[in-house]
């Protein structure tokens, strides 16, 4: 705990908004007849996935054996991880990890993939749920066609170990429609092999208000939504106050009336623009531009002059919420009651 300013690049997150961000939308999930499954990559923390689930998420999803691992060990018990798993040593994990998880998922986008999982599953006492991850625009992973997801739909069907769980896509931003075709001729075409489909999982937080109502999807992942950030704002998916994650930092110099530079750089927010100008909005400065970053200083171009005092904090908003909890060991959580409290972020840099 601590009752005064941490020391600075910090990563700032104010739980009162997280926590009404994480009701806002499963109120939205809940009225459009959706299952809420969170990707905890925005947060890596135990204390919101499980925040989450209590407000009412069906579970969680990952992207990493390591991420499902600290969700397990947090007591977890539903994770889908939304990544093509391969190799021997991480299908090992990946057996281990889904004894210990009451409703444990993959997916699959080949037929290396999933029998690569059925000859680790074997001889499990479970079969593995197996998902097929659909391309519907995004252009990353994924079958490329509805026939190609039903081929698949069948292969886990028949393979001892794995049992077919449905359909997972990751849209690109404004593809539910593409979703909605692609996903709704799959269905069909594994419907009329005999097979059920029962989960149908889109995501994507720069969409999330339009999900829901009518649709084939049985079940949405968003991210961000917890925390925000500069990305959707500029999106307009929401506004700044609604904004959880912060990195504060410190005015280091003010080489010129009109520059000021901070102690957070690439290290603290990342480098990604997420086709956005600048790296991030200054609160109370809304014409000031941070132009750039190199790893331990942001270059900041103000307005008018001598707006930043050296020492003064701030608080960025950065561009895009995830990466920066990755760059972080530990966060700063804001009660209502305005104390900071220390968290290690368990989940973070899990590469494997
Ligand atoms: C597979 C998958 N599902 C869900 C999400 C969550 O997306 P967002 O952070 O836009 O809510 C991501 C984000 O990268 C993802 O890769």
């Amino acid at each position: 705990m601590t009752a005064h300013a941490p020391e600075t690049p910090a990563l700032v997150i104010d739980e009162r908004v997280a926590l009404a961000n994480i009701a806002r939308f499963q109120a939205h999930c809940d009225a459009a007849g959706l299952a809420l499954r969170p990707h905890i990559k925005t947060h890596k923390l135990p204390l919101f996935a499980r925040a989450q689930i209590a407000a009412g998420a069906c579970g969680i999803t990952v992207q990493k054996i390591g991420e499902a691992e600290v969700m397990a060990d947090a007591g977890i018990d539903d994770i889908l991880l939304t990544y093509n798993i391969l190799g021997v040593d991480k299908l090992a994990r990946l057996a281990a990890v889904a004894r210990r998880v009451e409703r444990f998922a993959v997916v699959a986008d080949s037929a290396a993939t999933v029998d690569g999982l059925g000859a680790a599953f074997a001889r499990e006492d479970r079969p593995l749920t197996v998902l097929v991850e659909c391309d519907t625009g995004a252009g990353r992973c994924g079958v490329q066609t509805p026939e190609a997801a039903a081929g698949l739909a069948a292969r886990i069907d028949t393979t001892d170990g794995l049992a077919f769980g449905g359909l997972m896509t990751y849209p690109a931003p404004g593809g539910q429609s593409a979703v909605e075709t692609f996903m709704r001729d799959a269905k069909a075409l594994i419907e009329q092999a005999g097979i059920a489909c029962p989960t149908i999982t889109s995501g994507g937080s720069p969409d999330m208000w339009k999900s829901g109502g009518g649709t084939v999807v049985t079940e949405y992942r968003a991210g961000t939504y917890i925390y925000n950030d500069r990305s959707l704002v500029a999106g307009g998916a929401c506004a700044l106050d609604d904004c959880a994650l912060t990195v504060e930092a410190t005015v280091v110099s003010t080489p010129t009336p009109a520059r000021a530079i901070l102690d957070a750089g690439s290290k603290a927010l990342s480098s990604d623009l997420l086709g956005l100008t600048g790296h991030g909005t200054i609160l109370g400065h809304p014409d000031a531009a941070v132009v750039a970053l190199s790893e331990e200083h942001a270059i900041v171009h103000t307005a008018g002059e001598n707006e930043f005092a050296i020492g003064q904090r701030v608080a960025i908003v950065p561009n895009h919420a995830c990466v920066v909890t990755n760059l972080f060991d530990f966060a700063w959580l804001k009660g209502e009651d305005g104390v900071l409290r220390r968290t290690d972020i368990a989940a973070r840099g899990k590469l494997t």
